[in-house]
């Protein structure tokens, strides 16, 4: 199609004004086709009124087909570029779902088994305490076993929390009140690590369906990790909010570098020191948040000027 004049032609009345704004007299139109099918259109301007000869449009067509054809080719290789990747990341993912699974089976076993003997350690050493002198190097010492059995003990009661999901039920819970459990859960860290949790619940959200211990885990891993993150001191902010029951939880801590981004979800992934660490928190907490069908994205930094972290979860009611 040649519009000789676009001042004039009827057809072209709706982006006359556009064309007249860059002094635009004629255009040429010309299909993109492949497989018999008009995919596009190539529109040639010209700030002369229409002089080329039907020899020009000729050929100015047949550029436009090998352009077209380049085009379907470049789609083409793209598309099946983006289903390799898609596949390569569906086996990720699945190798991941399956060491999962296979912890989530051994774990109660080992969990059990730990839990006992842990007990006592724990107990023993909170007796001992109250009869030491505060002062003498053995009361820093057992003070040091006591932190270090409760943090066991948190690992385990995750463990046996997540191995027992099978066992629970999914029932209609209200979100503000699992994170204020989750908060009181994790409550001696926060503490211990002098940090400030400024609370944002937006008031009566809607119920959502879910397993409680689960969410319940969800939360004090994600908290926990804040708190490893800030140790000395800083801010945790939670918010929750109605569109998706958006969870919000952003952190002033030192922030997750570019580098181990895509890994920080993988099971046993971990930068912190032996005994601190486990790598299973967030592939725990992310297998929790797809049984919910819900989805959970990280940020980090928080923007441009300020460091830390921002997880953010979409639980939306089903
Ligand atoms: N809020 C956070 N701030 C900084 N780094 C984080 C945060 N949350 C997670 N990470 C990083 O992700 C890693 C994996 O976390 P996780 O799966 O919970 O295992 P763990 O806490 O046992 O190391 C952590 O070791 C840490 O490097
Ligand atoms: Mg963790």
């Amino acid at each position: 199609l040649i519009i000789k004049d676009i001042g004039t032609v009827p057809e072209w009345a709706s982006l006359r004004e556009h064309s007249i704004k860059y002094g635009y007299k004629s255009v040429i139109l010309l299909p993109l086709i492949s497989d018999n099918k008009c995919f596009g259109i190539m529109n040639l301007y010209s700030t002369e009124p229409y002089i080329s000869t039907e020899k020009e449009v000729e050929l100015l067509q047949e550029l436009v087909n090998d352009i077209s054809y380049r085009i379907f080719v470049l789609r083409a290789k793209t598309e099946e570029e983006n289903l390799k990747k898609e596949k390569e990341k569906l086996q990720l993912q699945m190798f991941q779902m399956e060491k999962i699974s296979a912890l989530g089976q051994l774990s109660s076993g080992i969990a059990h088994e730990l839990n006992n003997p842990l007990t006592t350690i724990l107990g023993l050493t909170q007796y001992q305490l109250k009869k030491t002198d505060k002062s003498s190097d053995l009361y820093n010492d057992l003070k040091t076993i006591e932190s270090l059995s409760l943090r066991s003990r948190d690992i385990i009661r995750t463990l046996l929390a997540y191995s027992r999901q099978t066992e629970m039920k999914f029932e209609l819970l209200d979100i503000n009140q699992i994170i204020e459990k989750s908060i009181e859960l994790v409550g001696h860290q926060i503490e211990l690590n002098n940090i400030k949790v400024i609370k944002m619940y937006t008031e009566k959200l809607p119920y959502i369906s879910g397993v409680n211990q689960l969410l319940i885990q969800v939360f004090v891993n994600l908290i926990s990790n804040a708190c490893d993150a800030m140790t000395d001191g800083g801010t945790l902010t939670i918010s929750t909010e109605r569109a998706d029951n958006k969870i919000k939880l952003t952190d002033t801590g030192k922030g997750i570098p570019k580098e181990i981004m895509d890994k920080i979800f993988r099971p046993f992934f971990t930068t912190k020191p032996v005994g601190k660490g486990t790598g299973l928190g967030l592939p725990i907490v992310k297998n929790i948040i797809e049984k919910h069908k819900g989805e959970i994205s990280v940020k980090s930094p928080v923007d441009d000027h300020i460091q830390g972290t921002v997880f953010t979860i979409l639980l939306p009611a089903v």
